[in-house]
């Protein structure tokens, strides 16, 4: 427990961001009074519906304000009204590159069994963490087009990747692998083999390892790391990637963890405002049907409240979830679970209260 007032900024964004927000707010406030800890909150419209009001998708004096504060709840964005990739760019980019937000935090654990696709394989063999680099590559936003809608069109986008950004990431999953104390393993996921600028991160995470002579030092092409996360996903410990292949390999990995349902991160710069959201989509059809499972929102507060220092309260939200999986209380991780979103939430909460001690 600690004694700070934990001031958080709530943005439920788009679609199903409003319904899985609720939930988590709701597990939040159950934890605050179980735990001891006492947090402030205040709401953002950001999401299509504002942007379509008033034309603006994020005020610039917002990230000031932010600065100010220890975290940021995000649902969803994304709006088929709007052009493919605006809001997300604008809204989730612009928190993570404007905030410096430079680790991208995705656990990929499985609770039950059923929940995976994968055959034979237990909570035992799947549980590893990947570190996403949050501010560079493909992301950065270098590029255009020319010559647009002719036979003679260019398209150009720049992966770029710095010896800061390579070293922070490498630093950071370093010292991770060493906190967990588990295999001790760290993976480099690139492609160096084929896009040779990647060799700043063989070369940055070999030099990096030099001071960390306990944590084994392993490299796996994206290509193969793919198949090995379905193969043998027991192998996996901390996971360190650039941007765009964190992107694509912690979809695949959710679907191994049970599904979007379940995935969350943390969009982090260690001892500043870091902000945390489920990993899915704003999945606008399910929005207003109370259908949408929680579940993923909920452990994206679980990360929220780990990061803001109330390990005792993560510690416990995680093991409701779990409980709630492996008993098939909650028995699926979509909308087919026949519970409603709040439904979902009330078990947690009431689990939660009931192991009040
Ligand atoms: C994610 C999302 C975002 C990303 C989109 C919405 C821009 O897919 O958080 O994984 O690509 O980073
Ligand atoms: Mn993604």
């Amino acid at each position: 427990m600690s004694s700070r007032t934990h001031k958080i900024a709530v943005l439920p964004g788009d679609g199903i961001g409003e319904e899985v927000v609720r939930e988590g707010l709701k597990v939040l406030d159950a934890a605050s009074s179980k735990y001891g800890f006492s947090y402030e909150t205040k709401t953002y419209p950001f999401g299509a519906d504002h942007y379509l009001e008033t034309g603006v998708t994020m005020p610039e004096e917002v990230f000031d304000e932010f600065r100010e504060l220890d975290a940021i709840f995000l649902g969803a964005i994304g709006d088929p009204r709007i052009e493919v990739g605006m809001l997300e760019r604008a809204i989730i980019g612009g928190i993570r590159f404007k905030l410096d937000l430079f680790i991208n935090l995705r656990p990929i654990k499985l609770y039950a069994e059923h929940l995976t696709p994968l055959k034979d394989k237990t909570p035992d063999d799947v549980d590893f963490i990947v570190v996403r680099e949050n501010t560079e590559d493909a992301y950065a936003g270098i590029g255009g087009h020319l010559k647009v809608d002719t036979a003679d069109e260019v398209a150009l986008q720049t992966m770029i990747y710095t010896r800061k950004g390579c070293e922070r990431a490498c630093r950071y999953a370093f010292e991770l692998a060493r906190e967990r104390g588990g295999k001790k393993r760290l993976t480099l996921v690139d492609k160096a083999n084929a896009v040779r600028a990647q060799s700043i991160w063989t070369r940055t995470f070999a030099e990096v390892g030099k001071e960390y002579p306990d944590i084994e030092q392993d490299h796996a092409y994206v290509d193969a790391a793919c198949m090995w996360m379905l193969k043998k996903p027991e192998w996996f410990d901390v996971i360190v990637t650039p941007n765009l292949f964190g992107d694509i390999i912690t979809d695949l990995g959710a679907m191994i963890q049970g599904g979007m349902g379940i995935a969350a991160s943390g969009n982090i710069h260690p001892g500043k405002v870091s902000m945390f959201e489920p990993i899915h989509g704003s999945a606008p059809k399910y929005r207003g049907l109370n259908k949408a499972n929680p579940i993923a929102t909920i452990a994206a507060v679980q990360m929220m409240l780990d990061y803001l220092g109330e390990k005792e309260a993560a510690v416990g939200i995680e093991g409701v979830i779990s409980n709630l999986l492996s008993s098939k209380r909650i028995p699926t991780l979509d909308a087919s679970s026949g519970l409603g979103t709040d439904e979902v939430g009330n078990l947690v909460v009431d689990e939660l209260r009931k192991n009040a001690g």
